[in-house]
């Protein structure tokens, strides 16, 4: 009786989630680093992903792109890919030859290092918006934008020449349209359908508290440590009961092996005040049942570890003392008899 009269509301909550809920959305970003030693000495490596996960990786050593997730393929047949695989290859040979051109026109000095970031993102109702951005020694010089290449706001002067140079090639124009306009949305479109079920996988993250080097006489450093969590928006933060602890200080977010992240908070506080505090976390995959840890006052955690050891060495040494006893004992009634 109840389950049928909760049904509607279920039926209301599934409408009002599929059509109010903003949908989460995957960038996919392909990244190259370039590096030049000098005129001879060159190399090209790639990586690919789709929101945080990698999808594709494309070293300089190897004439294919790698296929890093069952699903990379997305939706494009083996003849589809054969050909892409083929514009990638003849890409990396003209750009190499291309920059190291560049550089003795320019008179640029070596070492360079090119990092280029492309892709798209595909929006709900096959909207997509694409980019593809090069930075010289970490320095974005120069971008594409809808059918040519510009200069970045800041970028040295030389770039202009480039610029001419790039802008006057119509043939390359058109394939990198033709990349950032069709190619990339089909394939992301494709990825997006092929790799659903890992892309909106939710990861429980664990968390714990220990304390860091004291940041002076006093006072304490707690630590909130919180890994193996996906998709990456998390909220960790130090309270006291409901009230945020504004000096909250948090880490980097740290990718671990397995594809999941790490997070650390840390709050700075007088020793005396450091009870009563403890470190909240929000994360998708909770559904809501935040993870709140209680800082156990005073006798921290490595308090705890050291009680722990001290206690094992000292049962261990009584062990000793008690072995030999009834040793010494058990081979004095020897000596007797
Ligand atoms: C070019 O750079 C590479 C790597 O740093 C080095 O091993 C090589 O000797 C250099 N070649 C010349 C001609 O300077
Ligand atoms: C990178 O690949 C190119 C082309 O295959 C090759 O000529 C070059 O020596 C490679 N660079 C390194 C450092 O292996
Ligand atoms: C590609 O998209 C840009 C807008 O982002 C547009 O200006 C351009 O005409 C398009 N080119 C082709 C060949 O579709
Ligand atoms: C979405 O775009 C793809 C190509 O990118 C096209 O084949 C498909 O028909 C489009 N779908 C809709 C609903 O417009």
């Amino acid at each position: 009786m109840r389950s049928l009269l909760l049904l509607p509301l279920w039926a209301l909550l599934q409408a009002w989630g599929s059509s109010e809920v903003p949908q989460r959305l995957f960038p996919f970003r392909c990244l190259q680093i370039s590096s030049f030693a000098n005129s001879s000495w060159t190399r090209t490596d790639g990586l690919a992903r789709l929101g945080e996960l990698q999808t594709h990786a494309w070293s300089n050593g190897s004439a294919t792109v790698r296929f890093l997730k069952p699903w990379s393929w997305g939706k494009f047949s083996n003849r589809q890919w054969d050909m892409l695989q083929h514009i990638l290859r003849v890409y990396r040979t003209s750009f190499t030859r291309d920059v190291q051109e560049f550089v003795k026109m320019l008179r640029l000095a070596y070492p360079v290092e090119l990092q280029l970031s492309a892709g798209c993102e595909v929006r709900p109702g096959n909207a997509s918006e694409n980019f593809l951005h090069i930075a010289h020694e970490g320095n974005h010089i120069l971008s594409f934008q809808g059918t040519s290449w510009e200069p970045a706001p800041k970028a040295p002067v030389w770039i202009n020449e480039v610029i001419s140079v790039l802008n006057y090639d119509q043939g390359t124009r058109e394939t990198v349209q033709w990349l950032l306009n069709d190619t990339c949305p089909q394939l992301v479109t494709g990825l997006l359908e092929a790799g659903k079920s890992e892309l909106e996988k939710q990861v429980k993250p664990e968390a714990w508290l220990s304390s860091g080097p004291s940041p002076g006489p006093g006072r304490l450093l707690l630590v909130c440590h919180v890994s193996g969590f996906y998709p990456k928006p998390v909220w960790v933060r130090w309270m006291r009961g409901e009230q945020e602890q504004p000096d909250t200080l948090h880490s980097d977010l740290l990718p671990n092996a397995d594809e999941t992240w790490y997070l650390r908070a840390t709050l700075d506080v007088m020793a005396e005040k450091a009870a009563g505090l403890s470190c909240r976390v929000t994360h998708s995959s909770l559904e809501g049942q935040d993870i709140i840890l209680h800082w156990g006052g005073s006798g921290t955690s490595l308090g705890l570890i050291i009680l722990a050891v001290l206690v094992c060495l000292v049962s261990l040494l009584a062990l000793i003392v008690a072995w030999r006893l009834w040793l010494r004992r058990y081979c004095s009634y020897q000596d007797i008899l």
